[in-house]
């Protein structure tokens, strides 16, 4: 009895000095985003691409899993995004199952690049083993994720995988070339069931950077009733896959506009986004995206965010439809000595803090895999240099993001 009360007083001691645990799941209450605690959380983190066309997390050669995370846990920064192409799900559901590591490296590099590179995956990461296959790989970074107390956000970045993203590329629109909208929300129920194996798992962006196709398919018009219908169809399903995630809306043109949704105005065809209108209203979350590196004034930059979406976190004005967060959930900027004083990179770290907005950066990555036919394609914008060991720019993080950290987690 003695031992047994002792074991279990060391047991709640470990647990209260386990700095790393994780209060999921999310729920919304108007614009703020709380943890199971009731808390709120503020998202602060970095992109970790996997869309491309070996269809896992970037970087397996050069740095360990547990390397990356801690990175971003060094600056305590709080989340993940986790980007998947629904190609990763088509195969595993049309055909024949999930490709394993070794094999999708050959698909996409090639026998030669595709061995080797596989074989310094496995020096690097010796948990990926000659069977391990691509969702695997997500588990083990979602493990990770757990383990040091770094929440997941997927993101479908794009259907067949490849760099997104422009408007001639097939993945723009509802429809387009490989853009199968029943495999799409097929997709994200798929992965969203999945992370309910993810602790760590706290969010999905049901697409990346919707935009305008440059070959129309008059079944789905580029406009916002057929962006309405797609995205509340496939957020329910999503919903229904797993009622825990929060549900993260994007906008048109590249994500850089929500307009008309916290205003709640006639879409175009008497439709209008109405939060009373879905039963799932507290999991709901706006994201937008913006690159505006020209920007020239703070005042002028920030104008067009609150107009593009980001005044749905403005409760004191009745024109306010729909009270919701709203997170960046991609901003960057070359990782040199210079750029992150920018007006743009000024501005962004100080006014999304200002708004208690969540944002997470383009791009942790310091190489890829593959980019458009180039192969372990340096990532100037990459806050880890080209073989993810050191920071890429110390003061374009040191000087930059960590003082967005702090601002925004303070
Ligand atoms: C969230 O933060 C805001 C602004 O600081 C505050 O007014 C609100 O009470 C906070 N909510 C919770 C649940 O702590
Ligand atoms: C939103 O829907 C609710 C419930 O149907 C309704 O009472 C309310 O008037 C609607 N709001 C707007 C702005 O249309
Ligand atoms: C294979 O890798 C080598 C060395 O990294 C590189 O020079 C070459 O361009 C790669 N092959 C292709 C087809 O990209």
């Amino acid at each position: 009895m003695k031992a047994k009360s002792l074991l279990s007083s060391l047991v709640l001691v470990g647990q209260a000095l386990h700095s790393n645990a994780l209060d999921a799941p999310f729920t919304v209450s108007d614009r703020w985003i709380l943890d199971a605690q009731g808390s709120n959380f503020t998202y602060a983190g970095a992109n970790w691409p996997g869309a491309g066309e070996v269809m896992i997390p970037e970087g397996m050669q050069y740095a360990s899993i547990a390397s990356t995370v801690s990175k971003l846990k060094d600056l305590g920064m709080n989340v993940i995004r986790l980007t998947f192409p629904i190609e990763l799900v088509d195969d595993i559901l049309d055909n024949g199952g999930d490709v394993t590591v070794q094999d999708s490296l050959i698909n996409a590099l090639g026998t030669s690049n595709g061995t080797s590179v596989f074989n310094q995956i496995q020096t690097v990461n010796p948990q990926i083993t000659a069977d391990t296959t691509r969702l695997q790989v997500y588990d083990m970074v979602a493990a990770e994720c757990n383990e040091q107390g770094i929440y997941v956000h997927l993101d479908n970045h794009i259907s067949k995988a490849m760099w997104c993203c422009s408007n001639s590329d097939g993945n723009a629109w509802f429809g387009d070339e490989f853009f199968d909208v029943e495999k799409w929300i097929r997709g994200l129920e798929y992965m969203a069931d999945h992370a309910k194996s993810w602790p760590a798992a706290v969010s999905i962006g049901l697409r990346n950077e919707l935009r305008e196709p440059s070959t129309a398919n008059a079944d789905y018009p580029y406009d916002w009733p057929t962006w309405y219908a797609q995205m509340t169809a496939a957020a329910k399903r999503a919903n229904a896959a797993n009622p825990d995630l929060l549900i993260f809306l994007s906008g048109l043109n590249y994500d850089t506009t929500l307009s008309p949704i916290p205003t709640g105005e006639d879409l175009g065809d008497g439709t209008t986004f109405n939060l009373s209108d879905f039963d799932f209203a507290t999991k709901l979350v706006l994201e937008l995206h913006n690159y505006d590196s020209s920007a020239s004034s703070c005042d002028s930059l920030s104008s067009s965010l609150w107009n593009g979406g980001f005044n749905a976190l403005d409760t004191s004005d009745a024109s306010i439809i729909n009270v919701m967060p709203v997170v960046l959930t991609e901003f960057g900027f070359e990782q040199d000595d210079s750029t992150w004083q920018s007006v743009y990179a000024s501005c962004l770290r100080s006014w999304i803090p200002e708004q208690h907005a969540g944002w997470i950066t383009w791009v942790i990555a310091g190489s890829y895999y593959i980019r458009s036919g180039a192969q372990d394609l340096d990532e100037t914008w990459g806050m880890l240099d080209h073989t993810w060991s050191n920071w890429r720019s110390p003061d374009a993080i040191e000087q930059g993001l960590q003082v967005m950290v702090d601002a925004s987690l303070s």
